[in-house]
């Protein structure tokens, strides 16, 4: 018998995204947040930077527009820049009302005021923070509203696995009308039924073999759309972060930009610095041309790594600024006050993602999407630092604000099919998903990385066709599990930015490929269409009427 949980919205994810979308629909409607471990393991709570918002008297909105549309490479929608960035002070001021705490300084007339750091890309110091642990501080300050918030329901270790899709299982009406969910605890599916569901599920990074990113941001959100009928834009636009920890034990340890902003200077083994050579702003040029630039020298003098080097930024400043940088690093036998740090590029942010508008709604009805899963057109080619934490943030808002204009609802959908596995066996070669999972993390981080070319995205084209439908095969005839389902995610997401790779014929912001180095005179979005919903044999199979 299939578990059923009747709510007014279903939140998958608890991100900065989707617990402030929670908070947002509290007062007026019954929400449940699925996350697939605990609530905390997202990449909000690993977030280290800061969050950008304009709040300094010599700042002004217009500079941070403008800085984000040119890190974007003209791809950014210039609506979606204005309405995030217009509306960054009052989301800074929602944080401090749900408790969170920014690190403050005295100002000029002895009164406390915000410590505003500075990253890549930003031409004004506009970067809140809570020492180098701010997605920490924000994670923390919500999921203590949303665990005492009566009218929200938390299910941790609830892993969503397919929307629910009127069409595309033959029933009345049309639209998402919830989703069914593995409970890792009970190994059981269960159904969450709403007129409403919001994806907040994160990116897609794990799609990489070296990802600054938690094990779970393998792209479900994005692939649940693309299943259900969504369109997704710009996928190919993978951000590569310059600066992760080149450690044998530190799987996924990031280096924060804002050393850099406070002064941080990249170095060759020889001691060299290089920057100056690739960009006009040295180590603070925007994100795409840094990780490309140590990409370069990387593999011209075929070092493991390069180097950021603090030292001259003194103990004191480390010790205030960078705590949790400072205590990581010297855990592994680096000391950052005296010696530089050994540093790679990785994964780290998908700018594309499901289309939505600006209130956060996609194309299929009663389906939104917020924060880094969703395509809002503000990244364009190349997301500025910590402009990522304040778009959840606002659209989070958005989307509370447009499902509450649209409650109470008078109907109650017509529940959904039971989920039925008397067709399907337990996996009985764990390592063949294994398997799967290296070869496809590999490939596409030889093939589809920094630098592209037409060869190797098609030899990575053949090799995802060939994945994708071993492993179609081997979910149709298997129970699913949470390392089976973000296989099947993974290898759809990968697919995605290898068609949308493939498409780009030119080098723009975070895409770069030596067939064709130019940038097109017409900026475009790469836009991809799944094919029309129809009754879905495998969904039929498992998912029988009752
Ligand atoms: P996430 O925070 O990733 O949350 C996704 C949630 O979805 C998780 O709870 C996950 O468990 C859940 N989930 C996923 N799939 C499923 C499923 N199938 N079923 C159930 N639940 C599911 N940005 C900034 O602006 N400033 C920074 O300083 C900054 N620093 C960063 C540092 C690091 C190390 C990383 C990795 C990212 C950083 N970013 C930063 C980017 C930023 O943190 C993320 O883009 C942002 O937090 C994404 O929030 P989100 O709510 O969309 O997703
Ligand atoms: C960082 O602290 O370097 C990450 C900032 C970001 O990704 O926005």
């Amino acid at each position: 018998m299939t578990a059923r949980h009747p709510y007014d919205v279903i939140i998958i994810g608890s991100g900065a995204a989707g617990l402030a979308t929670a908070l947002g629909l509290a007062s007026a409607a019954r929400v449940a947040v699925l996350s697939k471990e605990q609530l905390r393991m997202s990449s909000t709570s690993w977030a280290q930077g800061g969050i950008a918002a304009v709040l300094d008297a010599e700042d002004d909105l217009e500079a941070h527009i403008q800085d984000t549309l040119a890190a974007g490479a003209g791809l950014c929608h210039e609506q979606a820049v204005r309405f995030v960035v217009e509306r960054g002070p009052d989301a800074i001021r929602w944080l401090v009302d749900q408790g969170v705490h920014f690190d403050t300084e005295a100002g000029p007339d002895g009164h406390p005021r915000f410590h505003l750091t500075q990253e890549g890309g930003h031409s004004h110091r506009r970067i809140l923070h809570a020492a180098d642990a701010t997605g920490s501080a924000v994670s923390g300050s919500l999921e203590e509203r949303v665990r005492a918030a009566p009218n929200i329901d938390v299910f941790e270790h609830h892993v969503a696995i397919d929307l629910v899709v009127r069409e595309k299982l033959g029933l009345e009406g049309s639209g998402c009308t919830g989703v069914y969910a593995l409970n890792r605890h009970s190994g059981g599916v269960e159904v969450f039924e709403a007129p409403f569901v919001v994806l907040a599920t994160g990116g897609a990074s794990k799609v990489y073999l070296y990802t600054s990113n938690p094990d779970g941001s393998t792209g479900d959100g994005i692939a649940m759309a693309w299943r259900a009928g969504c369109r997704v834009a710009n996928m190919e636009f993978n951000q590569f972060h310059p600066t992760c920890l080149f450690h044998p034990q530190a799987k996924s340890f990031l280096i924060s930009e804002a050393l850099r902003g406070e002064g941080g200077l990249l170095r060759l083994p020889d001691g060299e610095r290089f920057m100056a050579r690739f960009h006009p702003k040295a180590e603070l040029a925007p994100r795409d041309v840094v990780a490309r630039a140590i990409d370069f020298e990387m593999k011209r003098l075929g070092a493991d790594c390069l180097y950021l080097d603090v030292t001259h930024l003194g103990a004191e400043k480390l010790t205030a600024h960078f705590p949790n940088i400072l205590r990581r690093c010297a855990e592994l036998g680096i000391d950052i006050v005296k010696e530089p740090i050994p540093v790679v590029p990785a994964a780290h942010y998908t700018c594309g993602g499901i289309v939505t508008g600006l209130n956060g709604r996609t194309d299929v009805p009663g389906l939104y999407a917020v924060g880094e899963c969703s395509f809002t057109g503000l990244h364009g080619a190349n997301r500025m630092a910590s402009n990522s934490l304040l778009e959840c943030v606002v659209f989070a808002r958005e989307v509370s604000a447009d499902i509450l204009s649209q409650l109470p609802l008078n109907t109650m959908p017509t529940p959904a099919p039971s989920w039925d596995e008397s067709q399907v066996t337990d996996s009985d070669e764990d390592v063949v998903i294994s398997h799967n999972w290296d070869e496809l993390r590999h490939f596409m981080w030889d093939y589809v990385g920094i630098v592209r070319t037409d060869k190797r995205l098609a030899r990575a084209r053949h090799r995802i066709e060939l994945l994708r439908s071993e492993i179609h095969e081997y979910y149709s005839n298997h129970r699913v599990s949470n390392d089976l389902i973000e296989l099947r995610n993974l290898a759809l997401v990968a697919d995605l930015i290898i068609q949308s790779a493939l498409n780009r014929r030119e080098s723009r912001g975070l895409h770069y490929t030596l067939d064709y180095p130019e940038t097109s005179p017409t900026p475009r979005d790469t836009l991809l269409t799944p094919s029309p919903l129809r009754l879905d044999a495998l969904a039929m199979r498992r998912w029988q009427m009752q």
